[in-house]
């Protein structure tokens, strides 16, 4: 039986430099959908997949992230007096326990790759999930539950991974596929942001993993690769010469929130499928629309 996944690492160092000003004093995982940071949703898939520990990669300037997972006495007694019982419990439920959340810092920008090696200690010699907080993952289950379903039965490593155009691709890390054309395949090999001509296929990797702890071995000794940053995926395709990994075509829908649009975009999505906001933002939107002179 595949070993049970308890840990999840949230590589959050980035300076957002895409958001600024916004991102100026707010970490860019700050910044929300709705009403919730986009870090929180993270978290919140991860939960629902059952992790236990939740494993933050920060930077300077990230502390309101630390923040963000404690308790906040004053306000938690205010809303207490203020019989705001449906706010507090809310608070109280987004709060993982005491002793479940880890920060270390990436002290320097040397790539993702860096950021999930910075996490090695306190993962320890176990699997454990990594979730990019900017790719939010929109569908029921979660992204990573769906994923732990093919884990729990294949046991190795996991990807999710999505179609887009190809002119997308070179955004991206991307997969070699086993041909098959079932949601869940055997990758045959990954290249981080290829050229269009290049790619593999149009299949990204969309910011999901399972990974084995052996990846932390190949990290130790990766160069730098594209960008001159220490990648990820060059350390899995090192990884791959050892071990499976297998791609799950995501059931849902992925918004990139590392960029405005995606951002803009989730905010539209969310909002829309928000169980009090939805009609009325539905209406608000169509207005908005209609004064703006269509969508034409
Ligand atoms: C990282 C990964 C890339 C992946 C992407 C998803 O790239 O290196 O393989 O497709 O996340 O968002 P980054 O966005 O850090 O450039």
């Amino acid at each position: 039986m595949a070993k049970r996944i308890k840990k999840a690492v949230f590589p959050v160092a980035g300076l957002g430099t895409r958001f600024l000003p916004a991102t100026k004093a707010v970490p860019k995982e700050m910044l929300t959908v709705v009403d919730r940071p986009v870090i929180q949703m993270a978290v919140d898939e991860a939960r629902e997949a059952g992790i236990e520990h939740f494993v933050f990669v920060t930077g300077r300037n990230k502390s309101v992230i630390e923040d963000h997972f404690d308790k906040q006495f004053e306000l938690e007694e205010t809303l207490k007096a203020r019989g705001k019982s449906a706010e507090l419990n809310a608070l109280k439920q987004d709060l993982p326990q005491a002793g479940q959340t880890s920060f270390t810092r990436q002290q320097e920008p040397l790539g993702l790759g860096h950021a999930v090696w910075c996490a090695r200690e306190i993962v320890g010699r176990e699997p454990f999930a990594l979730l990019l907080p900017d790719m939010l993952m929109q569908g029921r289950p979660g992204c990573l539950k769906q994923m732990m379903d093919i884990y729990d039965d294949c046991g190795g490593n996991v990807m999710a991974v999505e179609e887009v155009p190809r002119d997308q691709v070179h955004r991206y890390g991307v997969v070699g596929t086993d041909g098959s054309g079932k949601r869940a395949f055997s990758i045959t090999g990954m290249v981080e942001k290829p050229a269009a001509e290049d790619a593999p296929s149009n299949l990204i990797i969309s910011g999901r993993y399972i990974l084995q702890p052996e990846i932390f071995d190949k990290l130790e000794k990766q160069d730098p690769g594209s960008g001159g940053e220490i990648q990820l995926t060059d350390a899995m395709i090192q990884l791959l010469a050892d071990q499976p990994f297998r791609g799950l075509v995501f059931d849902g829908t992925t918004y990139d929130c590392g960029d405005k649009i995606g951002f803009l975009s989730a905010n539209i999505a969310y909002g829309l499928a928000h169980p009090d906001l939805g009609g009325p933002f539905r209406a608000a939107l169509k207005d908005i629309i209609e004064k703006a002179g269509g969508l034409e």
